[in-house]
C-alpha cells in the first residue's frame, strides 16, 4: 500500500498536479516545504520592521497611507504562510519560537538599515521586484496550500513594487538632494537584492531536491538573472545606475552580464552578523512577549465559550 502511495506522490508531480494536505507525501518533502514556508512567512513578519520605521515619519499622509496599506499585507502574507505552514503539521507558536531563538531563518535582506526615506521606495522597487521573480512560480509549486497563497501575495506584491516605482519616479524629478537620495539608497540596496536569491546554484544544496519535487520551479541563478533583466531597464527609465561595473547587455545571450555577488557577506548575514540581525530578532521577541496577554486571553475566552458551548 506505501508504495502505492508513493507511486501516485511521484506521478502527481510528474503530471504537474498539486499534492494536498491528507495526500501522502515523503518525509522530506514535508520537511523541506515546512522549512521553506516558516522562513517565508518569518521574511514577511520580520520585513515590517525596515519599512514600519518610516510609518511616523512619512513625508505625506498619502505617502504614510501607502506605507501603512503595505506594511499591513506583509502581516497578512505572514499568516497566510503559516496557515500553510500548519497544513503540514507545523505548529505558529513552535515556529514563532524557532525564529527568535535562531533555529529558523528569514530573508538576509531585511537586515539592512533603512536610514533614508529613499529607502521605501527602493525596498518597493527592489525587494518587492525581487520577492515577485521568486515568487510568481511559486504559484506552480507543487503544494496546494503554499502555490494558492502565492496567487494572492503576488497580486499584491505587484502593488508593493509599483507604490515603491511611483514613489522613486516623484524623487527623481525633484531636487538635486532627492535625486542623490534615490541613487544613494539603490548603491546601498542593489547587492543585498541579488542575495535575496540565495547562494549560487552550485553552493545550494536543497535545490536540485526541491526542483525534484515541483517546490521549487527556477534555480536560484535563473531567478536572479530574471531579476536583473527585469530591472536594469527600469534603472534606467528612472535615471539611476547601479554599483556594479560589470553590468552590460550581452547580445548573444540576450540577457545582462553582471557581477558576482559578495557570498561571503551573505553567508555572514545569514549566520545572524548583518547590520541588523540582532535588532530585528530582539524587535520580534519583544513584540511576542508584550501580546502575551492577548494570547492568554483569547485562550482563556476560547475555553470559556467551550464550557458553557
Ligand atoms: N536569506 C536567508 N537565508 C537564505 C537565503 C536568504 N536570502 N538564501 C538562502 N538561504 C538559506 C536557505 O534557507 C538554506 O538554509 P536552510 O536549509 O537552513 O533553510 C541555505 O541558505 C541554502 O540555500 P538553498 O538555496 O539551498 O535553499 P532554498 O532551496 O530553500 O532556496 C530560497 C532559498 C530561494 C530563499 C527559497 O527558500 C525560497 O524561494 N523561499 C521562498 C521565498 C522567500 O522566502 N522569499 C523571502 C523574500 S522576502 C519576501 O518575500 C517578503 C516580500 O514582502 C518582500
Amino acid at each position: 500500500a506505501e508504495a502505492e502511495l508513493e507511486t501516485g506522490f511521484h506521478e502527481t508531480i510528474e503530471h504537474e498536479q498539486r499534492i494536498e494536505p491528507r495526500d501522502w507525501m515523503p518525509d522530506g518533502y514535508r520537511k523541506t516545504l515546512v522549512r521553506q514556508i516558516a522562513q517565508h512567512a518569518h521574511s514577511e513578519i520580520i520585513g515590517m520592521q525596515p519599512e514600519g520605521n518610516w510609518l511616523t515619519r512619512a513625508p505625506s499622509l498619502r505617502r504614510k497611507a501607502i506605507l501603512l496599506a503595505k506594511v499591513q499585507d506583509e502581516a497578512g502574507h505572514g499568516l497566510y504562510l503559516y496557515s500553510a505552514a500548519e497544513t503540514l503539521g507545523a505548529d505558529r507558536a513552535d515556529l514563532t519560537d524557532k525564529l527568535i531563538t535562531g533555529r529558523q531563518k528569514y530573508s538576509s535582506i531585511f537586515n539592512y538599515p533603512t536610514p533614508t526615506f529613499a529607502d521605501v521606495g527602493v525596498i518597493g522597487w527592489l525587494v518587492d521586484g525581487a520577492a515577485i521573480c521568486n515568487q510568481v512560480p511559486l504559484c506552480r509549486s507543487s503544494y496546494g496550500p503554499y502555490a494558492r497563497a502565492m496567487i494572492r501575495i503576488c497580486k499584491e506584491e505587484s502593488f508593493h513594487q509599483r507604490q515603491g516605482y511611483e514613489l522613486l519616479m516623484c524623487m527623481m524629478r525633484g531636487t538635486d538632494e532627492q535625486r542623490a537620495m534615490v541613487q544613494e539608497s539603490v548603491d546601498r540596496w542593489w547587492w543585498p537584492s541579488l542575495m535575496m536569491f540565495g547562494p549560487p546554484d552550485d553552493d545550494s544544496p536543497n535545490t536540485a531536491q526541491s526542483m525534484a519535487w515541483g517546490i521549487k520551479r527556477h534555480t536560484n541563478d535563473e531567478l536572479r538573472q530574471r531579476f536583473v533583466d527585469m530591472t536594469v531597464p527600469q534603472a534606467d527609465a528612472l535615471g539611476v545606475t547601479f554599483p556594479d561595473p560589470g553590468l552590460a547587455w550581452n547580445a548573444e545571450r540576450k540577457s545582462y552580464d553582471f557581477g558576482e555577488p559578495d557570498w561571503s557577506e551573505l553567508k555572514a548575514v545569514i549566520t545572524g552578523h548583518g547590520p541588523c540581525n540582532a535588532q530585528r530578532i530582539e524587535q520580534r521577541k519583544q513584540a511576542h512577549d508584550d501580546g502575551a496577554w492577548v494570547r492568554e486571553a483569547a485562550t482563556a475566552f476560547a475555553h470559556k465559550q467551550k464550557e458553557t458551548a
